[in-house]
């Protein structure tokens, strides 16, 4: 993506995406794609459902301790910051994200929203 591809690297500048199935197999690849190839992206805001009584939170940052993002961790100490957990469920209407993230306007902030389930 690094330079044959620098209109996808343009595309995310400036941008924040949300993006649901990130805990999954094709989500972290795609996220850590994201932060290591265009790493002028804002946020990424990642749809996460609580599962076997694990809170989103929790397993936000199981997801970030995950091999596959220990080169980016190298790469960009703070990496984690741009990664922002939303609760929420895709099979629950406006993806069951509560209204306090509502509120903060992510639906404003976010141009680019990727559904994968
Ligand atoms: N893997 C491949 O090689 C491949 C190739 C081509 C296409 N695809 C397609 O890509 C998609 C993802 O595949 P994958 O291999 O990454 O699957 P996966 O590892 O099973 O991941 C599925 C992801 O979807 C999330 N999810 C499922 N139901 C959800 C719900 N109700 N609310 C919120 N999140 C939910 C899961 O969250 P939890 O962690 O909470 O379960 C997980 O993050 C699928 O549609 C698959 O058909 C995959």
């Amino acid at each position: 993506m690094e330079s044959e591809s620098s209109e996808i690297v343009e595309f995310f500048t400036g941008k924040s995406i949300l993006i649901t199935g990130g805990t999954g197999f094709v989500g972290k690849t795609l996220i850590e794609k994201i932060l290591r190839s265009c790493p002028e992206v804002v946020k990424i805001y990642v749809l996460i459902r609580e599962k076997r009584k694990q809170c989103p939170a929790v397993r936000l940052q199981n997801l970030l301790n995950e091999p596959i993002f220990q080169e980016l961790k190298k790469l960009q100490p703070n990496f984690n910051e741009k990664v922002v957990g939303i609760s929420g469920d895709a099979t629950i209407p406006k993806l069951g994200i509560c209204s306090e993230d509502v509120e903060v306007g992510l639906p404003l902030m976010v141009p680019i929203v990727v559904f994968r389930k």
